[in-house]
């Protein structure tokens, strides 16, 4: 029989790479879907018609106990979270509320419900905030930045109570940033991808980003949902650093980004920390700096220490920093020339 996972977040980037992938791998996919006024089913038109949508919200418990009821999943991927981290301050309760309370609903459930499902929980680097060493390990202590990343840390707790108390086999995967042509626009690389095709074909002159000295370790969604089902494959639950190891700052993705369309920027070797804007080699301005971009409290460097993952997952990524850029150029030079 084929066995079931249920995806909360199935709308979003990681929720459609991973609902691909286990489609491919013979799963019978459910998804929770939340009620929008309108359907918001981009990222999964291509395979919509697999999967088997439930309602629910991660911050109704009732239609969680009935989505794990009804679904009666082997797995459980929970992927849904308001996930942009510029945000979490303006909405920091309702952050709290999906990302944190959520986690607790579900888990409450499945125990409830379907105690011997295995469970894996979306954490992230934001946990690691203000670095407390580099690279970022499993063993590294956390310093969250953001109430998003607050948030985060109080469910990757939750998880770690919830097997110690009760058994579950719950884990947490501590993905670093990764991206895909699927990303949402507000998220700094798809910003800068879509700003630069843009400009490019002539629709905008030039774009607006905050700090761009910060320092991110981006990998492909794709290669990193993979990661996600070989936690939930092991024989006890564990937690697992998911990253590439490498780390650029934003102004390398936006150096890249301009290349990958043939478009000549100035480098000042400033490296992004002092600079007002960025021109062309001819002097138009593409890129100004604008403050209404900067946070309250900024993670400045992410680089992750995957060793424990590829030794006992045999996990690695295959899509490097620069090829991801030049796909997710790629893809909106596509998408955009269509429009
Ligand atoms: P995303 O594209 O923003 O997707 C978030 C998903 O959560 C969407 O499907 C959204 O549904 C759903 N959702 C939000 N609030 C919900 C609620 N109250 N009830 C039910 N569903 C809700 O995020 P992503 O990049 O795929 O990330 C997936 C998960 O990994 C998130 O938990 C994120 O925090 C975590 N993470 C991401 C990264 C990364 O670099 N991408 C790194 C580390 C951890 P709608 O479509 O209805 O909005
Ligand atoms: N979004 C955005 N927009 N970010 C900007 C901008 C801008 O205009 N200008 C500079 N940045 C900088 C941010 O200050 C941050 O240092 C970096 O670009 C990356 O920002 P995001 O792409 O918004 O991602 P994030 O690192 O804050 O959060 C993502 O990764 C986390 C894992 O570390 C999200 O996917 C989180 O959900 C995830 O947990």
């Amino acid at each position: 029989m084929a066995k079931k996972a249920l995806v909360t977040g199935i709308t979003g980037q990681d929720g459609s790479y991973l609902a691909e992938f286990l489609l491919k791998k013979g799963y019978d996919v459910f998804g929770l879907e939340r009620r929008a006024s309108t359907k918001n089913r981009g990222n999964i038109k291509h395979i919509e018609s697999e999967i088997h949508f439930i309602s629910g919200d991660m911050l109704d418990s009732n239609s969680l106990i009935r989505a794990i009821s009804e679904a009666q999943p082997d797995e459980i991927y929970n992927l849904a979270a308001q996930s942009f981290v510029a945000e979490s301050w303006h909405q920091k309760r309702y952050t709290h509320e999906v990302n944190s309370s959520g986690v607790i609903n579900l888990l409450e459930a499945v125990y409830e419900v379907k105690p011997d499902a295995k469970v894996y929980q979306a954490g992230t680097s934001e946990m690691f905030g203000k670095v407390q060493e580099t690279p970022q390990k499993e063993t590294t202590p956390f310093y969250p930045r953001s109430p998003y990343g607050i948030a985060k840390l109080a469910a990757y707790w939750t998880v770690v109570n919830f097997r110690e108390s009760y058994s579950l086999f719950a884990c947490s995967g501590l993905l670093f940033n990764h991206e895909s042509p699927r990303r949402g626009l507000e998220f700094v690389t798809r910003k800068i991808t879509n700003a630069v095709v843009q400009i490019k074909l002539g629709l905008i002159d030039k774009f607006f980003l905050g700090n761009i000295g910060t320092k991110r370790d981006w990998g492909f969604a794709g290669d990193y949902v993979a990661a996600m089902w070989l936690m939930l494959q092991q024989n006890e639950p564990d937690d697992f650093v998911i990253a590439t190891g490498k780390t650029n700052t934003v102004r390398k993705f936006v150096e890249l980004a301009f290349e990958a369309v043939n478009i000549k920027i100035e480098s000042n070797g400033k490296k992004g920390v002092d600079e007002k804007y960025i021109r062309t080699d001819t002097g138009s301005v593409v890129l100004e700096i604008n403050s209404k971009f900067f946070r309250p409290a900024e993670v400045y460097l992410l680089m992750g220490d995957s060793s424990k993952a590829r030794k006992k997952l045999g996990w690695k990524p295959k899509v490097n920093f620069e090829e991801l850029v030049r796909m997710m150029v790629k893809s909106d030079l596509k998408l955009l020339s269509k429009k």
